[in-house]
């Protein structure tokens, strides 16, 4: 059901992952039915943010904006909004099915759409008696019946008394959502969209035959691990874990008495998950805290390093079987499971995914995306790639969320954004009227 105007865009399309250790962003070009072109592309090292949730909005403001400035000037133009990457572990699933009476005539794309309305309207009443506050992300319809004949794709023009829709609805703690989104005013851009980042890294690195037979993808970032399950064609499932790649290179820094940078240096050279008995005669230099650059060093057996990783990945990949678990999914959700993110470069780690999930796994990265340089060709650039093939096919009915939003409680919140100044020097001077 994907709209085939939206399918052949031909504007610009920029995509803003704000991750825990990096902020990324991609602008593209769309190229009607040839897809997209990847034009500019900037990143830049990300502080404000612990678990995918802002902790410090002026870090991150600075990072966004530098980010999104390297992107601009590589592309030679400048952005006026973009399609937001949301995770932090606030985001809930909820599955629902709501059914409407078409009364005998052919279904028409108002009907699908006030069935689609009457679930999230469900959803909403559900919380407002539990009192629960949160914010729509995305309502995604997973299969419609008609007259209890379930299976059907498109409903549209067929003829029933009641058509019926199973759909994922999305949603996110509003204080994390209204905080990322405040970031991005503060830089003059307007959002298009939020998209879960999980899901994105699934339109970005699964093949068809993937998303149709059953698979789970495991976005490994900094500071979130994050899951979105396919069946079918159809993401069923999302979820965040607050667990990433920082908390091994913490549990390195810890055990080896190192400074984090040297961690984050031996995580990644000579890291590994799976022992190996030539690791216990390879000597590794760590430097300790506290000492300068050509001060003290330990010396320690490489196999120390995966004493220290093995048990943060398995309580990982745990934590990911009892995601599951929970969600009723973990049988549903196929045979495969793929790896993606910067963390699921730690060598060892698939097998060590293999293991615990018991599944057959591959390591994900972005596909067929023109113009991407080989530079974030790598799996922790799929979140962005998936965010920008989003806006490119567009999902339909998956607009519009903003009727089921309560509103923020600083009237502010829903004002209009302040016109993005045209040049840095107009930035500044938005700058000036701002601040004095
Ligand atoms: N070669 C490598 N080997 C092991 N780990 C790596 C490697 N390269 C990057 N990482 C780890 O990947 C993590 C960053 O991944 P990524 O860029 O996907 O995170 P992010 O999107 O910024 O964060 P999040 O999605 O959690 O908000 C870091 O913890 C880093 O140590
Ligand atoms: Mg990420």
């Amino acid at each position: 059901m994907t709209p085939p105007a939206e399918a052949s865009r031909k504007d610009l399309i920029a995509a803003l992952d704000i991750g825990s250790t990096k902020v990324t962003c991609v602008i593209a070009q769309g190229e009607g039915a040839e897809g997209m072109r990847v034009v500019g592309i900037g990143t830049y090292r990300s502080s404000g943010l612990r678990h995918g949730v802002v902790v410090d909005m002026d870090a991150t403001e600075t990072a966004v904006s530098n980010a999104v400035d390297a992107a601009e000037q590589m592309a030679g133009t400048r952005i006026s909004r973009v399609i937001l990457g949301v995770s932090g572990s606030q985001i809930r699933a909820h599955r629902l099915n709501a059914e409407v009476s078409v009364a005998g005539h052919a279904i028409q794309a108002a009907d699908v759409v006030r069935v689609i309305d009457s679930a999230s309207a469900a959803l909403r009443e559900a919380e407002d008696r539990a009192g629960i506050d949160s914010v729509p992300i995305h309502r995604i319809p997973v299969g419609f019946a008609v007259d209890g004949g379930a299976g059907v794709k498109d409903p549209t023009g067929m003829f029933g008394e009641n058509l019926s829709v199973d759909i994922l609805l999305a949603t996110a703690a509003p204080g994390p959502v209204r905080n990322i989104e405040t970031a991005i005013q503060r830089c003059h851009l307007g959002i298009e969209s939020l998209v879960v980042t999980a899901y994105a890294s699934g339109l970005s690195c699964l093949v068809d035959d993937e998303r149709d037979l059953g698979v789970t993808v495991v976005d490994m970032g900094g500071g979130t691990t994050s899951v979105a399950v396919f069946v079918e064609g159809y993401v069923v499932h999302v979820g965040v874990l607050p667990i990433g790649g920082q908390h091994v290179t913490n549990d390195i820094a810890r055990g080896l008495s190192t400074p984090v940078a040297s961690a984050e240096r031996l995580k990644t050279l000579y890291g590994h998950a799976m022992h190996a008995p030539s690791a216990d005669r390879e000597l590794l230099d760590v430097p300790l805290i506290g000492e300068d650059e050509d001060g003290q060093t330990n010396q320690v057996p490489r196999s120390m390093l995966t004493q220290i990783i093995r048990p943060r990945l398995e309580e990982t990949f745990e934590l990911v079987r009892d995601h599951l678990e929970t969600a009723g999914l973990f049988s549903a959700a196929g045979r495969r499971v793929v790896l993606t993110g910067g963390a699921s470069q730690l060598n060892g780690a698939r097998d060590v995914a293999a293991e615990i999930l018991q599944r057959q796994v591959r390591l994900g990265r972005p596909l067929g995306l023109k113009g991407m340089p080989d530079a974030a060709a790598g799996p922790g650039f799929a979140a962005c790639a998936g965010l920008l093939r989003y806006g490119m096919m567009g999902v339909p009915f998956d607009r519009g969320l903003d009727r089921f939003r309560r509103p923020f409680a600083n009237p502010d919140a829903g004002a209009p954004r302040a016109p993005r100044a045209t040049s840095r020097l107009g930035r500044l001077g938005q700058w000036f009227k701002q601040n004095f």
